[in-house]
């Protein structure tokens, strides 16, 4: 069974991508079979994977225009065993005007996802996604079954999230029905900072066991491995960065274990 999990949160620069990137790669490490979905105009996934602007000539957004049952060639390797990635290019951002007219585009990423899926090959499908609640963002909730919010701890962090939930129900009750929270993951952690440890309280107190144990500290190699084109777990195997995602990977696979068990 293949878990289609979207990386959501409209607030920029929360950590989406970087979760996205180093939770795929720890997985991967984790004999995980990962696809991850770059669904950002930005790119900045494909780039901090090491696709360059070159190489990305057939992108998620030429997948989900053309309908193109080959999706093998939009599929790149990485140089991480396990992990492959569908990039995108800035193309992406003309997508939402284009397909205007098209009464099934909230369904154009789940149409390209499918035959992905029927094959059987990938244990988990992670989708990052823009900084907005616009169509793009639509399309990974009605194309997932769940969605992981990175929450940075900071002052404004908690606000926007009733937004967040309150599209993910509206989703769910019109466009697909069995979508699930995964978790809220925090982020960018400071634990010399009085404010974050009053914002990972809050969002405990509110998300309960929503929330992950694991929590991502702010950590300087995390920021610089994407310049280097490689997961922070690639560019420095002990930093706190790369033991934390780890962390998060083994958290999640237990999680998974657990809802397969309840569900049998
Ligand atoms: N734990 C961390 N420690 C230090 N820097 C981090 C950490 N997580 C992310 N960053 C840095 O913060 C910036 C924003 O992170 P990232 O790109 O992952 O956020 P995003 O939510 O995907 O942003 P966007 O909304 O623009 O897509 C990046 O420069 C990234 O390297
Ligand atoms: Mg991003």
């Amino acid at each position: 069974m293949t878990k289609i999990i979207s990386i959501i949160n409209q607030k920029g620069g929360v950590g989406k991508t970087t979760t996205a990137i180093n939770l795929g790669c720890s997985l991967a490490h984790a004999n995980e079979k990962i696809l991850l979905v770059d669904l950002d105009p930005q790119g900045n996934a494909s780039t901090g994977l090491g696709i360059g602007i070159d190489d990305r000539k057939k992108t998620i957004y030429d997948l989900m225009i053309t309908k193109d049952q080959n999706v093998h060639d939009y599929v790149h390797n990485t140089s991480i065993k396990n992990l492959d990635v569908i990039p995108s290019n800035v193309d992406l951002s003309g997508f939402e005007t284009e397909v205007a007219e098209d009464g099934k585009r909230a369904f154009s990423l789940i149409d390209v996802i499918t035959p992905i899926v029927k094959k059987n090959h990938y244990n988990y499908i992670l989708i990052d996604c823009p900084p907005s609640l616009s169509l793009l963002t639509i399309m990974a909730l009605v194309g997932s079954n769940s969605v992981l919010v990175p929450l940075q701890t900071e002052f404004f962090a908690l606000e926007g999230l009733s937004q967040l939930v309150k599209t993910i129900d509206r989703v769910k009750q019109k466009l697909n029905t069995s979508l699930t929270m995964q978790g809220i993951i925090l982020t960018m952690f400071d634990k010399r900072n009085k404010l974050c440890s009053e914002v990972e309280q809050e969002a405990r107190k509110f998300f309960e066991n929503e929330v992950y144990k694991t929590v991502i500290p702010r950590n300087i190699r995390i920021s610089e491995a994407p310049s280097h084109g490689i997961p922070v777990i690639l560019y420095d195997k002990n930093c706190s960065g790369t033991k934390a995602y780890e962390k998060l990977a083994m958290e999640i696979i237990e999680q998974e274990k657990q809802n397969n068990n309840f569900a049998a």
